[in-house]
């Protein structure tokens, strides 16, 4: 069998390889500490959970949804308009499975092969792969730490910028975990229309801010809906991640199309997710905050712990990881990574998978409980991985 080249794209030698490890090991019995998958350990509130259960209980939820339901809709113009002071109507709405969903096909829908459209370097993989599913070409912006891991526009060839079509762009960001400020949006705003460009700003991680700090939305800036969308999930913020759901919003041509290119794969998201939605979004909030006093506590633990035995990292400012430089002796992310997990039992992700500015760092996820926590950082200590020669 001859499978296409854009398959080549979607498998990284490097994840079967932590696999097989992990799997070795775990058949040695010995303990693996997982800080490698962005999937939250926390279960989601109980009334969301009660909404799903409760409308799974109806026969008629097993029907092809179609549509997003009128209550859904009204639940997220009234979330964006009291959490963000953005006013969306209907047409500028589409929900998604997962915000991943959009990411994998908008590119589609703007881009045709040979296409350009921008990244960021390093990235979240779909953001890459997405466009490269469509056959568009590739420019990356690099986020460097010098710049607080912020676009630096000035540095984009304007011949780059005349040719793309779409730019992707996320803060609070994974896997850099930099915010950006409300300056960083004005200009990205100016740029795009200046080159006419389509942006595509992933908000993943609006609630996951700390240290007292809220997140904001790229719409709430003036002109932001005449060249943009937004997506915006409930996987991180109310722990939902296996219900797959997510919204995009924002500029009604970019909606319109998106809708329509969904309405050829797939026919809606499943009913008891859209009632589970709801109940997320119109009600208590409380568990938002506990959330991230959660993900802050063990932060805190993490970066202070590491700290104190020679592994130094920052306080990431949001999302729920934390981007740590790989010891001084390391000139790979992999290498380190790999003699990390066979000496400590420790699994995070090599920088250089989300692409090559991403090298010299590795990606923990904050998805393991103190005592975890605890019992990794004295493996990492007992080791003398991250100590000097
Ligand atoms: C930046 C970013 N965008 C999107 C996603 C996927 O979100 P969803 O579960 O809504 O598909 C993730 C998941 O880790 C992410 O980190």
């Amino acid at each position: 069998m001859v499978f296409s080249n854009r398959m080549n794209g979607l498998s990284s030698a490097i994840f079967s390889t932590l696999e097989n490890k992990r799997n070795e090991l775990v058949s040695q019995g010995r303990e693996v500490f997982n800080f490698s998958v962005g999937t939250p350990d926390i279960p989601p509130a109980p009334h969301i959970i009660h909404a799903l259960q409760e409308a799974a209980g109806f026969a008629e939820n097993y029907k092809y949804a179609l549509k997003d339901i009128p209550e859904l809709v009204e639940a997220v113009t009234g979330w964006y308009s009291k959490r963000f002071g953005v006013c969306l109507e209907r047409e500028e709405i589409v929900s998604l499975m997962g915000s991943q969903d959009g990411l994998s096909h908008i590119s589609l829908t703007l881009a045709d092969p040979g296409d350009t459209v921008m990244v960021q370097d390093p990235c979240y993989p779909i953001f890459s792969v997405g466009p490269a599913l469509a056959c568009a070409n590739l420019y990356k912006m690099p986020l460097l730490k010098e710049n607080n891991f912020l676009i630096d526009f000035d540095a984009i060839e304007p011949s780059a910028a005349h040719a793309a079509k779409l730019m992707i762009v996320s803060y609070p960001n994974n896997p850099v975990t930099a915010t950006a400020p409300m300056e960083f949006y004005e200009k990205l705003v100016w740029f795009a229309k200046k080159y006419d460009i389509v942006v595509l700003h992933d908000n993943a991680y609006s609630e996951l801010v700390y240290d007292g700090k809220r997140g904001e939305s790229f719409l709430s800036i003036p002109g932001a809906k005449d060249i943009g969308v937004e997506f915006n999930s409930l996987s991180k913020s109310y722990n939902m991640t296996g219900c797959r759901i997510s919204f995009a919003l924002g500029n009604r041509n970019v909606i319109e199309q998106l809708r329509t290119l969904k309405s050829h794969l797939d026919y809606g998201v499943f009913l008891p997710v859209q009632r589970a939605a709801i109940a997320a979004l119109t009600g208590p909030q409380n568990c938002l905050q506990e959330t991230v006093d959660t993900y802050q506590k063990r932060r805190d633990f993490i970066v202070e712990g590491f700290n104190k035995i020679g592994w130094h990292m920052e306080k990431p400012p949001a999302t729920m990881f934390i981007w740590a430089p790989i010891p001084p002796k390391y000139d790979s992310s992999e290498k380190f990574t790999i003699d990390l997990l066979e000496q400590t039992g420790v699994i995070v992700v090599p920088g250089s998978s989300f692409g090559e500015r991403g090298e010299g760092f590795v990606r923990l996820a904050m998805v393991q409980p103190e005592d975890k926590i605890m019992k990794a950082i004295e493996r990492v200590k007992e080791s003398g991985i991250v100590n000097a020669g």
